[in-house]
């Protein structure tokens, strides 16, 4: 019974003991002549600038935006600063204690900002996200949370293999390197977020520099965290380079298209154009309109320089070919009508003239109709035995279309040895094509090749 209730007791007093940290006002803070402490003015021991210790997690990197060149960061920013004019509450037991953000207000504190924020965001839900530390050595630490809209200075110079470096820069508004200086957390003075996922670019570096800037009123301290940015080029490869080279290759095909068929070489040159152009545009869809030359442009500029010199490949295959209307004519065998004409008279029209009139014998030529076969007129001739003179005798009409005739045909035998100027031009224009088979890849696949060359050491 007695232990029972000497238990209790010891288990009040324990209890009284841990709840003596009593409640503290603003007050018990300051010396004690509040006088003495001046919000306005940093504490600084021994005539040494204050020192502000920074420490950032980084907890969010997205939304980078090439357009406005920004991008958006979600952070917990630390700062540390030892004010020794402060009193400590009495009796204080923890390494630290909570205080009352509001008191901020009447005490010195840092006078930071976010250089290249465009905008920053507090957030207050469920509680407002910030809080502060009073450790047992007057130190204070000050703990925010904010979502940043950085502005990042990007160049586009080699996209898409470049490799962008955004900043997050802390300054000091007021105070110069006299009275304040930022330093980083000798401890930990970073971290960043394992899993940050970025759609395009992936963080390969980040490291903490210092940016202090001289002014004309002096030196103002200033730290920053620095995110090295690459990249990806998978989304590239995939969706400009390969299909980009292959509408080159496209075009190729129409080398191995008969030069006659023009509708079909003309609409693939002419297509490969097209899409090619739209490929171009794609490519640089979310960037702002550079005027500088991209990697991407130079790429896209010789693959376009590539079709379009194959679709002047076929006007020039067009020209050695010559005259379209021209060939037609020679395959065909020529107005028969005419020249046999011409060929009987000068058979014949020495010897009928003295019986005949040369035009009475074109008639009855053209009546026994060239249309039909050369033996059949020469049967249907021989079959009118009696003929009105003996020069006129069917037999000798068939044989002279015997003779007349047989320059006709040798066209195509004449062909084996000797070329018509037509076969010659279209043996010209295939030779223009056969070369083009062979000059356009391989100074597609060279230019490539040096293409990636030049870019190996940024992939
Ligand atoms: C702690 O509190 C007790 C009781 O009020 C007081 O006697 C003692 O002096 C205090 N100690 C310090 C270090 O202020
Ligand atoms: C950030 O840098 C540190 C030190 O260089 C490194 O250990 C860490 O992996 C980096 N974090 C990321 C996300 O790259
Ligand atoms: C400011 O910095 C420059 C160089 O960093 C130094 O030469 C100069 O003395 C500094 N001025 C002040 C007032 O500290």
């Amino acid at each position: 019974m007695m232990i029972i209730i000497v238990l209790v007791i010891t288990a009040i007093i324990s209890q009284t003991k841990a709840d003596y940290q009593t409640s503290l006002t603003f007050n018990d803070l300051l010396p004690e002549d509040p006088k003495t402490y001046d919000k306005m003015r940093p504490p600084k021991k021994d005539g040494q600038a204050t020192t502000v210790f920074f420490h950032v997690t980084v907890m969010g990197l997205d939304s980078i935006d090439e357009t406005s060149m920004t991008y958006a960061a979600d952070i917990f920013f630390a700062q540390t600063w030892k004010d020794h004019r402060l009193r400590l509450p009495e009796n204080m037991t923890s390494e630290y204690r909570l205080l009352e953000v509001e008191w901020l207000k009447n005490m010195w504190r840092p006078d930071s900002f976010f250089k290249n924020a465009k905008s920053v965001t507090f957030q207050t839900m469920t509680i407002p996200n910030h809080y502060m530390w009073l450790y047992k050595d007057k130190t204070i630490l000050y703990m925010v949370k904010l979502t940043l809209r950085l502005s990042c200075a990007m160049n586009f110079v080699i996209y898409p293999h470049d490799t962008q470096e955004c900043k997050l820069q802390m300054e000091s508004l007021s105070h110069t390197t006299e009275d304040m200086k930022f330093d980083w957390d000798p401890e930990v003075p970073l971290v960043v977020d394992e899993n940050i996922e970025l759609p395009q670019l992936a963080l390969i570096k980040n490291y903490t520099a210092d940016c202090t800037q001289v002014y004309s009123t002096g030196n103002f301290t200033c730290l920053e965290v620095v995110f090295v940015l690459k990249r990806r080029l998978g989304y590239y490869l995939f969706h400009t380079y390969i299909p980009t080279c292959l509408i080159v290759i496209m075009s190729w095909v129409s080398f191995w298209i008969k030069p006659e068929a023009a509708p079909a070489r003309v609409t693939l040159g002419v297509t490969s154009l097209l899409t090619l152009s739209t490929q171009h545009a794609k490519s640089q869809a979310s960037l702002p309109p550079v005027s500088y030359l991209k990697a991407v442009d130079a790429f896209m500029s010789v693959c376009t320089v590539f079709v379009f010199m194959a679709l002047m490949e076929y006007c020039l295959v067009n020209i050695v070919l010559g005259d379209s209307s021209l060939p037609k004519p020679i395959p065909k065998p020529p107005p028969p009508e005419n020249k046999f004409d011409k060929f009987f008279e000068l058979a014949t029209g020495k010897t009928a003239k003295n019986s005949i009139p040369s035009a009475k014998v074109g008639l009855i030529i053209e009546q026994k109709s060239f249309s039909s076969r050369r033996e059949t007129r020469c049967s249907q001739q021989e079959d009118p035995t009696d003929s009105p003179h003996p020069f006129l005798n069917p037999r000798r009409s068939c044989q002279i279309d015997a003779l007349s005739l047989p320059p006709a045909p040798p066209a195509p035998a004449r062909g084996a040895t000797k070329l018509t100027p037509a076969q010659v031009r279209l043996r010209r224009a295939i030779h223009v094509d056969k070369f083009s088979r062979v000059a356009f890849p391989l100074t597609f696949t060279l230019l490539n090749c040096t293409y990636w060359y030049m870019f190996y050491e940024y992939i």
